[in-house]
C-alpha cells in the first residue's frame, strides 16, 4: 500500500477530488491532511473521507516537528493540494524527489512568491494570454521551480474576467492532478 499525505491551506477542492478518486483504491491510501490553517475548507472535507488530520503552525514547521509527524505515515509521496507556505529546505532534503506541487498557471510563467489563487489569473487575464493551464511539478526549496511532472494547457481568450479562467483552470486541476499522481505512484485505478 502506497500512502498519500496531502498538504493544504485553503477550501480543498483539489484534496477533496484525490480522496475521492482513490478511495476503495487497494494500492493508494490518503494517510493524513495537514494543514498551516486551522479554518482550512480541507481539514472538514478530510474528516469526512475519515483522513486523518493535523494542524500545524510555522514554528513546528521550521523546527521540525511536522517532519517527524509526515514521517511517521510512511508516505510514498507529498502531495502539495493548494498549500501556500513554502517548505524549509531540511523538510524538502528529507524527502527526496517525493514533494510534489499543482499550480494553476503554465509554468515557467506566472510562478513565484505571491503567485498563487487569483492573483495568477489576473496576471494572464491582463496580458491576454490565449491560454493557460495547470502545472504539476516535483518541490524544491523554491517557489515553483522543480522539474515538471506534467502541464495541461485550456484556451482562456474568451474569458472576460480572472474569475472566469480560474474556473476552467480548476476543471483541468480536478480531472488532472490525481491522474498525475496515480502516474508518479506508477498505479492504475
Ligand atoms: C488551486 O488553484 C491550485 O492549483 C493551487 O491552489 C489552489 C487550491 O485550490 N495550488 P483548492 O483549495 O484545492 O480548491
Amino acid at each position: 500500500m502506497k500512502n498519500i499525505v496531502l498538504f493544504a491551506s485553503g477550501g480543498g477542492s483539489n484534496a477533496e477530488r484525490i480522496m475521492q478518486y482513490f478511495t476503495g483504491s487497494n494500492e493508494v491510501t490518503v494517510a493524513a491532511l495537514f494543514s498551516n490553517n486551522p479554518a482550512a475548507g480541507a481539514l472538514s472535507i478530510a474528516e469526512r473521507y475519515m483522513v486523518p488530520i493535523v494542524v500545524f503552525n510555522k514554528e513546528q514547521l521550521t523546527a521540525g516537528g511536522v517532519l517527524l509527524k509526515v514521517q511517521g505515515f510512511n508516505p510514498s509521496l507529498l502531495v502539495l493540494a493548494g498549500f501556500l507556505w513554502k517548505l524549509p529546505e531540511a523538510f524538502v532534503a528529507a524527502f527526496p524527489n517525493k514533494i510534489i506541487n499543482i499550480h494553476p498557471a503554465l509554468l515557467p510563467k506566472y510562478g513565484g512568491k505571491g503567485m498563487y489563487g487569483i492573483n495568477v489569473h489576473r496576471a494572464v487575464f491582463e496580458n491576454k494570454d490565449a491560454e493557460s493551464g495547470i502545472t504539476v511539478h516535483y518541490v524544491n526549496e523554491h517557489y515553483d521551480e522543480g522539474a515538471v511532472i506534467a502541464q495541461h494547457s485550456v484556451p482562456v481568450d474568451g474569458c472576460r474576467t480572472p474569475e472566469a479562467i480560474a474556473l476552467k483552470v480548476q476543471v483541468l486541476e480536478h480531472e488532472y492532478f490525481p491522474k498525475v499522481i496515480a502516474d508518479v505512484l506508477n498505479i492504475s485505478i
